[in-house]
């Protein structure tokens, strides 16, 4: 939820530090600090707000040919500049980032106060600079003291930190929270994220779990907590550089809602066989065996990933006959999950470095479960400790609120579902008709775009509106819910998602004349009890904008405003009525004004508890 981004090499460090914190903006924008080392000083720039305050108050930005930066989402103390990153030891001699969160920090603190350190910060970032520089100052190598710092904290650290009197090295170091290294000719990257790398080398190491990595221009040694010496493999960056780029687009969220199509496509190609009507799904096939004895699928999730698992369950209990329930990863981690041998269970994070998520997934790991990730990051966390799993090739979300993930998360549930489907009972007519299906689907995602500037007429219209809801069932319960999440997100509008039977029970009695409501009536089984839903809602004055098949006239009579679904098969549904929720949220927050990148208090990946 914190970018690093970090350099050395013999260039000038500052625009280079700046722009890879630039494409790591989205994952915090509450503050973002720079520190170089010039004739042995170290320089250090901070502030509150967003990049563009740091750069507007340092035009001439900082000497120096070796620096590191943080932009940042609050989580210890106010978003105040003592609070931001970098920080230093007391003495100022050496400076770290830091992502991630330091479990004993108080234990640690208390025992540096007694030692005498005046801390300036409320940060635990701070007590990490601070065992850090106690150790250079006694002696240690900068690599041995960040060794001997990590060894004292417990909770998670992704650091890199710098010694202006050693300026020839940066030190980096994974304890849970991510770096990559880039590699170049007579430089090194550091970063938590390849994507701000991508501008300057293709070519980056991806740090393990507990691994350190000394970085000169020209080398790197990388240890573990051990100090023994780890063999690293060069990876290619898959980026492009321009993936990061805003194009022709007022916003990254509307390029991503717009890139729906060719991201589908993406994660569709050469996974469907429609001559057996089946998915292939290459991790799949390394645990044939142990999948066919699978009797029950958890998926688990947080935030817009949880409803893409939602479609998931529903369609896996739907059509391959199984048992699925989509847990809220934050919750399941703390239920004493129940984990057998003959359950499934499939964590899903766009990010793959969801904290909630993976404390999940090491705990059912921890008892013995058999895990599959569906996740948009190559080389996450996520992707790294699970047993096997399904990228979706979205590209990079660079807008929090995400949209092009949710489709193709979905999208990787459904192919999850058809393989288990096969497996189970279903006639391999019915798989090639499905199949058949998902190859339209991104053209069909394409049509459902064209209806852009209506979505935008009702967002003017409803964009003061007190009260929004959404109403759907079966697999479209989760897409309401969905939709009333990025109305909340973006726009901060009170809104609410779910079934048209949950909505007699209480929520009913917030429909007042004039409430816009968006209603899902596909001409599937749940349409009959949708169109009854409607005619509640109508008796109540709503102002109902229905998503249903373009033919379907008894929607078209009840509803103020219709979205024309073309004609398509059930199981890819929650796909296509997305589309206009996503268009609707979009529009109302241009209308209001709002930042809607980078909404209030939020962060795009949120790697705390
Ligand atoms: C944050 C983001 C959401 C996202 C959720 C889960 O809350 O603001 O947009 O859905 O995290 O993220 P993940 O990367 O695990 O999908």
């Amino acid at each position: 939820m914190c970018g690093i981004m970090g350099y050395i090499g013999n260039q000038e460090a500052w625009g280079i530090v700046v722009g890879g914190l630039r494409r790591l903006e989205y994952r915090g924008y509450d503050s973002a600090g720079v520190v170089t080392v010039s004739g042995k000083a170290l320089r250090l720039a901070r502030s509150v707000g967003h990049l563009r305050a740091l750069e507007d108050a340092n035009p001439e930005g900082l000497p120096g040919n070796i620096g590191i930066g943080h932009t940042s989402w609050a989580t210890h103390g106010g978003v105040t500049e003592a609070n931001c990153h970098p920080h230093l030891d007391s003495k100022s001699r050496i400076a770290i980032v830091h992502n991630g969160i330091i479990d004993n920090v108080e234990a640690l603190r208390a025992e540096l106060v007694a030692k005498g350190t005046q801390f300036r910060s409320e940060t635990d970032t701070e007590v990490l600079a601070e065992l850090i520089g106690r150790g250079v100052e006694a002696g240690l190598s900068l690599r041995d003291s960040v060794v001997a710092a990590l060894k004292r904290i417990e909770g998670t650290a992704g650091i890199v930190a710098v010694d202006r009197l050693d300026p020839e090295r940066l030190v980096a170091a994974r304890i849970g929270s991510p770096v990559v290294v880039g590699l170049g000719e007579g430089a090194c990257w550091v970063a938590s994220d390849a994507l701000a790398l991508r501008p300057y080398t293709d070519r980056m190491i991806v740090l393990d779990d507990s691994e350190i990595a000394e970085l000169t221009p020209n080398s790197i040694k990388t240890v573990d907590l051990e100090q023994r010496s780890r063999e690293k493999r060069v990876e290619k960056i898959l980026h492009q550089p321009e993936d990061a780029d805003i194009g022709q687009f007022a916003h990254f969220m509307l390029k991503e809602i717009h890139e729906q199509p060719v991201a589908l496509d993406r994660t569709l190609r050469g996974r469907l066989d429609a001559s057996i009507g089946n998915a292939r799904l290459g991790g799949f096939q390394t645990q044939e065996q142990r999948l066919f004895d699978i009797r029950r699928v958890v998926f688990f999730a947080c935030g817009t990933s949880l409803y893409s698992a939602q479609v998931g369950a529903y369609l896996m209990s739907r059509y391959a006959r199984m048992p699925a329930t989509a847990e809220d990863a934050a919750e399941l981690s703390v239920q004493n999950p129940i984990v057998d041998r003959q359950t499934l269970y499939v964590a899903i994070s766009q990010s793959g470095e969801t904290a909630d998520t993976l404390v999940a997934l090491r705990e059912i790991r921890s008892r013995g479960g058999l895990i599959a990730g569906i996740t948009n990051v190559v080389g996450s966390s996520l992707s790294r400790e699970t047993d096997f799993g399904m990228y979706v090739h979205a590209g990079p979300e660079i807008s929090v609120c995400s949209t092009k993930a949710f489709t193709a998360q979905a999208l990787g549930t459904e192919l999850l579902a058809l393989r288990f489907a096969r497996m189970r009972d279903l006639s391999a007519n019915d798989g090639r008709l499905w199949v058949e299906a998902l190859e339209r689907l991104p053209q069909q995602v394409r049509l459902m775009l064209e209806h852009a500037s209506a979505c935008r007429e009702l967002a003017e219209r409803f964009c003061n509106a007190r009260f929004t809801m959404f109403v759907g069932r079966g697999p479209n319960v989760a897409v309401a819910g969905e939709g009333a999440l990025k109305l909340k997100e973006i726009a901060y509008l009170p809104a609410e998602g779910l079934s048209g039977a949950g909505m007699k029970h209480g929520p009913l009695a917030l429909i007042e004349p004039g409430s816009p409501v968006w209603a899902l009536v596909p001409p599937d089984e749940t349409r009959e009890r949708m169109i009854g839903n409607l005619r509640e809602l109508k008796a109540r004055g709503a102002f109902i904008m229905a998503v249903a098949q373009s033919d379907d006239s008894e929607v078209a009579q009840i509803a103020d405003h219709m979205v024309p679904l073309p004609p398509h098969h059930p199981a890819v549904s929650p796909i296509l009525n997305v589309i206009p929720l996503q268009l609707y949220a979009y529009y109302v927050a241009l209308a209001k004004g709002y930042d809607i990148d980078k909404p209030r208090n939020l962060a795009k990946s949120v790697t705390v508890t």
